[in-house]
């Protein structure tokens, strides 16, 4: 399914941890259209996944960076320049984290200290994104950055907790961002907000395998799979969606806009 779409362009794709991840499917997508990139991750998780086989497939580097830390951003993006030769038509944030979730804290009895870091990592990370690129002046006119949002933005998902205040966070980053570096520099800055998918951030949230199935059957297209996202991303890369900014876009076979479905009203019956 290759058509060149990315031909020429350069980026950096983050957040890919092993062959489940989002960023994953990304990075192989990205490549298949013809672009150029480097992967960044956490330092601890380049410990611990398989970022370096997604890295020889992709024949790139990984740069190791911190997403909460300004001064890494920084020399991601000096490094990126360095080894890509020139400045940069994408970015991908396919960052989250939240250590209450992670450690089974109930939302009425949240660690404030951890609240703070989940909103660090998964939000305030993709105002550092943006504002490091801005001054350090890296995107070329046109580029296009994109991060990955889930629809507790806008309702409530209990097992989602804090998580559901950094994406809304996050949304309201990409449209407050997208406004300033639209007029700036032609920079499109939009979130995604994908189906439930079964990757090692998405089944730490309580109770996945059931949010899964009731979205699946839910949503009349059913749950749009990572290899759907990475599609939609690419299309979002290109420049088949130059005018397309400072929006949350819903990548979920329809669950947002649906009531109930007949499969649901079947189950429910007494
Ligand atoms: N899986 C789902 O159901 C789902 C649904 C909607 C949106 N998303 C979002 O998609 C994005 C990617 O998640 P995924 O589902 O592919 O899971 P994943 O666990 O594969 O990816 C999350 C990534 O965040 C990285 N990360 C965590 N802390 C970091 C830090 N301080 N600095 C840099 N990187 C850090 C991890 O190392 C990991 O690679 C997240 O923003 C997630 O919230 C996921």
């Amino acid at each position: 399914m290759a058509n060149q779409l990315l031909k020429g362009k350069k980026g950096i794709i983050t957040g890919a941890l092993d062959e489940n991840s989002i960023a994953w499917k990304i990075a192989l997508r990205a490549k298949e259209e013809g672009a150029e990139f480097i992967l960044s991750n956490a330092p601890v998780a380049l410990r611990m996944g398989k970022i370096n086989e997604l890295a020889e497939q992709c024949q790139t580097i990984v740069v190791p960076a911190d997403a909460t830390k300004v001064e890494d951003w920084e020399a991601l993006y000096d490094q990126a320049q360095d080894k890509l030769g020139g400045k940069l038509d994408f970015l991908l944030h396919s960052i989250g984290m939240s250590p209450n979730v992670r450690k089974g804290r109930e939302y009425g009895d949240l660690k404030y200290e951890w609240f703070l870091q989940s909103l660090d990592i998964s939000a305030l990370s993709f105002h550092k994104m943006l504002q490091v690129a801005e001054k350090k002046e890296v995107l070329n006119e046109w580029a296009s950055v994109v991060a990955l949002s889930y629809i507790a933005a806008q309702r409530a998902f209990a097992s989602y907790s804090d998580m559901a205040q950094a994406k809304a966070v996050l949304e309201s980053i990409a449209r407050s961002y997208g406004e300033r570096y639209g007029r700036l520099n032609k920079v499109r800055v939009n979130t995604v907000s994908q189906s439930p998918t079964k990757t090692t951030a998405g089944t730490g949230i309580d109770g996945f395998d059931a949010f899964f199935a009731y979205a699946e059957s839910l949503s009349p297209l059913g749950n749009a799979s990572a290899e759907d996202c990475a599609n939609f991303v690419i299309a979002l890369f290109s420049d088949l969606t130059r005018m397309v900014t400072m929006q949350n876009l819903f990548h979920d076979g329809g669950f947002s806009s649906t009531g109930i479905s007949d499969d649901i009203v079947a189950r429910m019956k007494p």
